[in-house]
């Protein structure tokens, strides 16, 4: 069923493949609806890799998933849905900022290990949804490679940068993961949704969804191909097309510049936010998010002057930030996305908050 879905998920996936440095067969990647289901098959599968009879016989309690901090909230659920409950989500040890900190996470899994508990899988940043930061892949892949443990970086956002050439280095290690997570709908102009879960050992992937339906599932000796065992779906949207598609229209560079578009117009608002004293930036940004709040020094209702000002001028159609507690501060997160975002909306922005923080009765 699907043939023209099908072959359209499989030339979109194996190019979402060699920008991560890997190729079929040895490589295989399927689409999912999101980046959350996608975490869930990337840890269905590091579940089979480190429990090869959990689909049967049940995940063992001793399993554990390593994150660092700002780790989007699909991996818990994840953790939940596959029976290891949230518990089993240990921190990374990680720098202010989130960021893993890579030279140490050997040493964290040697300590789970030594606990009685097992490591399924670790989890990378790129980049992490509350600061847009990226983690250190090159370091944690070499750790777990040490420890044989499964390395899934949840590249949902921050995926895209790989098209770019000044903005790879970000990534760089990324193709001694086991798997990714890298979503279309987010940077790679395509409609919501459409996500890829890819993983480095093709066998692996195959695994992940071990079971048997001899009404669905016979006759191996055809030809052609059959996601259907590699997804939690079962029926499911042509997701391919809409990216191929749009890989077809905007074409890679086109696609490519637009990232390092949004890249370079984070980075504006950053210079900006950054020239004025009334506020203050998390950090130089990696990617299209900027975390930045209101230089309001100790003031006791920051917290709640933050969140209100968000509401008010989401209430008032102007902009919408999303928010991120770092450090233990509230932050405006801006999303640079729209390519319509440029220096006259950001100085529109920025003026806009210095009038509603001062307004604020709260
Ligand atoms: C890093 C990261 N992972 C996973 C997700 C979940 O993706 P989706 O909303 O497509 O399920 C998001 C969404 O914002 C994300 O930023």
């Amino acid at each position: 069923m699907g043939a023209a879905g099908a072959a359209t998920e499989l030339a979109v996936t194996e190019w979402m493949l060699s920008k991560v440095g890997w190729q079929p067969p040895d490589s295989s990647g399927v689409l999912v609806h999101g980046g959350s289901l996608a975490n869930l098959t990337a840890l269905l599968a590091a579940r089979a890799r480190a429990f090869p009879s959990a689909w049967e016989q049940g995940t063992p309690a001793e399993a554990v998933i390593l994150v660092p901090a700002g780790t989007h909230v699909s991996v818990a659920r994840a953790a939940s849905i596959l029976g290891l409950g949230s518990r089993a989500v240990h921190p990374l040890p990680c720098d202010d900022l989130g960021r893993t900190r890579g030279e140490r996470v050997a040493e964290a899994i040697e300590l789970q290990h030594r606990a009685g508990r097992r490591v399924m899988a670790v989890i990378a940043n790129a980049c992490a949804p509350t600061t847009g930061l990226y983690d250190p892949l090159e370091a944690m892949a070499t750790a777990c490679r040490d420890k044989r443990v499964w390395l899934h970086v949840d590249a949902a956002h921050g995926g895209s940068a790989l098209l770019v050439p000044e903005l790879r280095t970000l990534l760089r290690g990324i193709e001694q993961a086991d798997s990714v997570t890298w979503d279309a709908h987010k940077m790679l102009r395509t409609s919501t949704l459409a996500a890829a879960v890819l993983i480095r050992r093709s066998e692996d992937l195959h695994h992940a969804l071990r079971q048997s339906a001899d009404y669905l599932f016979f006759n191996d000796a055809r030809t052609g191909p059959d996601l259907m065992h590699c997804t939690v779906e079962g029926s499911k949207a042509e997701l391919g097309l809409k990216i191929f598609l749009n890989l077809a229209w905007r074409g890679e560079q086109g696609l490519a510049a637009y990232v390092h578009g949004r890249h370079q117009a984070a980075r504006t608002l950053w210079r900006m936010v950054s020239a004025r004293n009334t506020f203050e930036a998390l950090s130089e940004p990696e990617s299209n998010l900027v975390c930045f709040r209101y230089a309001d020094g100790n003031d006791p209702h920051s917290e709640v002057r933050h969140i209100a000002i968000r509401d008010r001028l989401m209430g008032q159609g102007t902009f919408h930030l999303a928010s991120s507690l770092v450090r233990n501060r509230r932050w405006w997160r801006a999303t640079v996305m729209s390519p319509a975002s440029d220096q006259a909306i950001f100085t529109q922005l920025l003026d806009t908050l210095e009038i509603a923080y001062q307004e604020a009765s709260y």
